[in-house]
Order: C-alpha cells, then sequence, then structure tokens
C-alpha cells in the first residue's frame, strides 16, 4: 500500500484525459469552452484578489503594525510572486485545470494531490464564506445609507449579535434565530452566475473589476489630499513583530491570483497567457495595497484603523461621507466579483479530483448546455452558503489563509521535483538560479541578523504556555535546514526554494490555534482519502503510471 500512496500520474496521462474530455467519467465527451485570453485572466486575477482583505481586515492589519503595514504587503507579494513563478512553471506544462491538486499528482503523487486539493477547500469554499460574510456587512451600510435596515437578527451571526438582537429575535424551542440572510443570498446568485456559464461570468467580472479599480485609484488620490505625514512616524510603532501581527490579513488579500490557474481548459492559449495574466495580476494589486496601505495610515492616526471598515471609516473621519458611500458601493463590487472567481474555481478542482476517482463521478459532470460543472458548482454554493448564514469573519479568514500557504508550498515543492524539461515547446520556464551558495549563505545571513529574536524563540524561561506557540518556528528552522544542505548537494533551484521558505515562514505567524485547527481539517481529509478515494481512484487499474 504504501507504494500506491504515492503513485503519480503521468503528465502525458493527464493532458490525454483533459483532452479526451469526460468520455469515461459520464459518457459525455463534453469539454469546456476555450474563450479565456490574457486580459481575461488578468482581470480575473484582480477580481479574485482585491476583496474582503482591502476593504475589511487591512484595519486590524494596520492598528497592529501601523504605517509599517505597507512593508508586509511588499514582503508578501514577493512570497506571493515566487510561488506565482512555481505556479506558472506548472500552469505552462500541466495546463489544464486543477490548479495545485493536478500538479502535485504529477510530482509528490496521490496522496499529497489528495492532501491538496482538500486543502484548496479551505483556500476557495471557506475563504468565500468569509468574502461573503464582508460582502454582507458593506451591503449592510448600503441599506442603511438609503434608510432601509433590516432586523437584527436577519444580518448577524451568534459570535456578534448583541443581547438586545437575540432578545428581539423570534425563537425556536427556545432559541434565538439570528442569521446572515444577505450573505446567503448574494452566495445563491453567484453560485447561478458560476453555473450558467463561464461567458456571462467572464463579462461580470471584467466589469466589475474595471469598477473596483477605478474606485480604488479614486480614493487613493484623493486620500492622499488629506494625508497627515506625522501619522506615518513612527513607521513601525510596535515594532516588526505588530507589522507581522498582520500576516493572516494581509496574506488573505493576496489570495486569489493563483485561482486564474483553474481555468487553464477555458484559456486559449494557456501556456503562454496563464503566467502573464498571474503575473499582472499581482504586480497591479500590490501597487494598490501599498498605496491604499500608506494613504490610510497617513489619514488617520493607526490607533483608530481597528475598524472592519477602515476605508469607509477614514473618510468619515476626514468629514467626506459621501465618499464613504462610494467606497461602500465599490466594497459590495469587488467582493462580489471575488467571490464568482472563488466559485468557479472550487468546482473546477473538483472535477479534475473527480476524473481521476477520488470524488464521486457526478462530480466531474459537465451541464450540456451551459458547459460547466454543473454538479459540483451546486454542491460548492451550498458549501459556502450555509455556513455564512452562520459564521463569524476573523475565524474563516485565519483557516483560509494557512490553508492556501500549505498549498503554495507544495506547489513550490513540486516545482522542485519536476522531472527536466529538455523540449524545444515555446512555453514560459522558470529562470533556474542555482541555490547551491545562495540558500545556504541566506539562511546564514539571517540567522546573524536576527540572533536576538532567534534566541527569544527558543528560550524555554517563559514556560510551555509561551514555548508551545513556537512549534511552528521550530519546524521551519528545521525545514530550512534540510533545504539548504539539499540546495548544497543537489544545486537545487533557488525560486522555488525562497517560494517554500517564504511561505512556510508566514505559516509560523499564524499561531498554534489555527495550526491545530488546520491540522484537524487534513486528518479529517485523510480520514475520507483512505475510506473512498483509495480505493475509487483510476491509478487503481491497470493503466496506472508509477
Ligand atoms: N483576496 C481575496 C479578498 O481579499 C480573497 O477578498
Amino acid at each position: 500500500m504504501s507504494k500506491s500512496l504515492f503513485r503519480r500520474k503521468s503528465l502525458s496521462t493527464i493532458l490525454k484525459d483533459a483532452k479526451e474530455g469526460l468520455t469515461e467519467a459520464h459518457g459525455s465527451g463534453l469539454q469546456l469552452h476555450r474563450v479565456l485570453k490574457v486580459k481575461d485572466l488578468t482581470a480575473m486575477g484582480i477580481a479574485a484578489v482585491i476583496g474582503a482583505g482591502i476593504f475589511s481586515t487591512i484595519g486590524e492589519a494596520s492598528f497592529h503594525g501601523g504605517p509599517g503595514v505597507s512593508v508586509l504587503f511588499v514582503i508578501t507579494a514577493i512570497t506571493c510572486g515566487f510561488s506565482a513563478l512555481c505556479y506558472a512553471e506548472f500552469a505552462s506544462r500541466v495546463p489544464v485545470s486543477g490548479s495545485a491538486y493536478t500538479y502535485s499528482y504529477v510530482t509528490f503523487g496521490e496522496l499529497a494531490a489528495w492532501v491538496i486539493g482538500w486543502s484548496l477547500i479551505l483556500e476557495y469554499a471557506i475563504g468565500n464564506i468569509a468574502v461573503a460574510i464582508s460582502w454582507s456587512g458593506y451591503f449592510n451600510n448600503l441599506l442603511s445609507g438609503v434608510g432601509l435596515e433590516l432586523p437584527g437578527w436577519l444580518i448577524s451571526n451568534y459570535d456578534n449579535a448583541s443581547p438586545e438582537t437575540l432578545a428581539a429575535a423570534p425563537h425556536i424551542a427556545g432559541l434565538p434565530i439570528v442569521l446572515n440572510l444577505p450573505a446567503f443570498l448574494v452566495v445563491v446568485f453567484i453560485t447561478w452566475l458560476a453555473y450558467v456559464g463561464i461567458q456571462e461570468s467572464k463579462r461580470s467580472a471584467n466589469a466589475m473589476v474595471a469598477f473596483k479599480i477605478l474606485i480604488i485609484v479614486f480614493v487613493i488620490i484623493l486620500g492622499a489630499f488629506y494625508v497627515n505625514t506625522d501619522n506615518w512616524h513612527p513607521f513601525m510603532p510596535n515594532g516588526f513583530s505588530g507589522v507581522l501581527k498582520g500576516v493572516s490579513a494581509v496574506f488573505f488579500a493576496y489570495i486569489g491570483f493563483d485561482a486564474v490557474s483553474t481555468t487553464a481548459e477555458e484559456c486559449t492559449n494557456p501556456q503562454r497567457d496563464l503566467p502573464k495574466g498571474m503575473f499582472y495580476s499581482l504586480i497591479i494589486c500590490t501597487i494598490l495595497y501599498v498605496l491604499i496601505s500608506l494613504v490610510l495610515t497617513g489619514m488617520v492616526p493607526f490607533t483608530q484603523l481597528k475598524v472592519a471598515d477602515p476605508l469607509a471609516f477614514v473618510f468619515d473621519a476626514v468629514n467626506l461621507k459621501w465618499i464613504s458611500y462610494i467606497i461602500s458601493i465599490s466594497a459590495v463590487i469587488a467582493t462580489t466579483s471575488v467571490l464568482l472567481v472563488f466559485q468557479i474555481g472550487q468546482p473546477r478542482i473538483w472535477m479534475s479530483m473527480s476524473r481521476d476517482g477520488l470524488l464521486p463521478k457526478p462530480f466531474s459532470k459537465i451541464h450540456p448546455r451551459f458547459k460547466t460543472p454543473s454538479f459540483a458548482t451546486i454542491i460548492t454554493g451550498i458549501l459556502v452558503g450555509v455556513p455564512a448564514l452562520f459564521l463569524n469573519l476573523t475565524i474563516v479568514t485565519d483557516l483560509t489563509s494557512i490553508g492556501t500557504l500549505f498549498a503554495f508550498i507544495l506547489v513550490c515543492g513540486g516545482v522542485l521535483l519536476l522531472p527536466k524539461d529538455d523540449s524545444n515547446t515555446q512555453r514560459f520556464r522558470l529562470p533556474y538560479i542555482n541555490g547551491q551558495w545562495i540558500v545556504p549563505a541566506l539562511l546564514l545571513l539571517f540567522a546573524v541578523l536576527f540572533r536576538g529574536a532567534l534566541a527569544e524563540k527558543y528560550s524555554f524561561a517563559q514556560g510551555w504556555d509561551v514555548w508551545k506557540h513556537n512549534i511552528p518556528f521550530f519546524l521551519f528552522t528545521i525545514v530550512a535546514i534540510l533545504l539548504s544542505i539539499f540546495s548544497f548537494t543537489r544545486k537545487l533551484s533557488l525560486i522555488p526554494v525562497l517560494g517554500l521558505l517564504s511561505c512556510f515562514y508566514l505559516m509560523t505567524e499564524m499561531g498554534i490555534k489555527n495550526w491545530i485547527v488546520f491540522t484537524i481539517w487534513l486528518l479529517t481529509g485523510l480520514l475520507i482519502y483512505f475510506t473512498y478515494s483509495y480505493r475509487n481512484s483510476k491509478l487503481n487499474t491497470a493503466t496506472a503510471v508509477s
């Protein structure tokens, strides 16, 4: 059995499966529409990236980090850039739907592929729960602006509801009923859009992206006139550790550029266009994020930014209420487009997993008229919509960030394991920089530069309660040392190594509680794998390639 856990699909099998459509899965032989070009892919990337992060979670990050949070945006962008390069290498070698899941099936084998597919649910479906909740918050702001107030029990959840809301709510069997109805309804609407087809979704995404970029640029320019540079001093009021408290929120703001790679089978030229789409969207978003964070922390003292709607708040603070109203409109639109991209991405990953037999067949069923994975789209709608009725924002944001970082780590690691490609095919190629000396030298440099912080991390002086939070960092240290050794002995490619290490490092900043929840999530996934997927895998048949 241990050997079959690492059974791999060969690149040629994957490409052949995708080309033949889904004949084996359900006898229809239908393929997805090939309509997406660089412009659409860039728009799709931006559509997925700019959303709840910049409109909501950046508030708390700025509260802890002050203006220095703009540096965190740059660091995170570089980390994402390394991962994007690795995604691009994979996307141009394995141009089929399924994203990181498919990539790891080729390199690490089936078990790891399952683990990745399972983690991507955190990024796409669980991430979308967070976005739907944030959407609902801004939507309710808008409704209040025009004098429409929904009852509190219809726009809240048990964690956030005030005692008055709980008292006013209808009761069933003595229990108050508290729901976030708008969050649920928007998911129903988006699921319908994703169901009826990529053409329609593409048009909606492009229009929404144009609008949100316009508003954000307008906010940056107008906000710049209200910046008081005194607010930028000190730049890191709580030191670098304060800045690092925002890792989960800031990383969440970048999640999405990789979703572009799930549409490989709907691109006219995936090998050329997917990498470009990812990069353009990442670069545009980074510029906007850095500027927004500087404007935000320049307009009011950072201590005031612990709010759920920071962009609207700062304009309120300078007596421009009408601007904050426009911001609420654009936040609603921005988060709608994020919802759309993820709601399109999740079913396509399941479709790939189902083609491989790891999920039941209906997940790869394609709608005869709309040419979309219909069953998987509906299940995604239910999985996102129902929890959005009840959950609160922070729980889901943290879980999404840690799961996505883990997926990025496996993608970077996967690139290191890819066989050499000596063909002359015209495609994107990850630049090879020999990491033999650079990786160990960098490790040494960091160890010397941060020796004080390291000594503190390794000290047991404050007892187990403090020490246990450093466990993720110890794991990171072990991986960093091992990778330095392998870089030296095997001349590993520098970019994937840096990608892997930087993502791992960001994961260590997420707190032990999130690591525990994430571990439970992974164990649940493994249970499903061993009880269903292992036996039903297509690689269990005679066509297996190991
Ligand atoms: N990056 C996406 C957002 O901020 C998930 O909404």
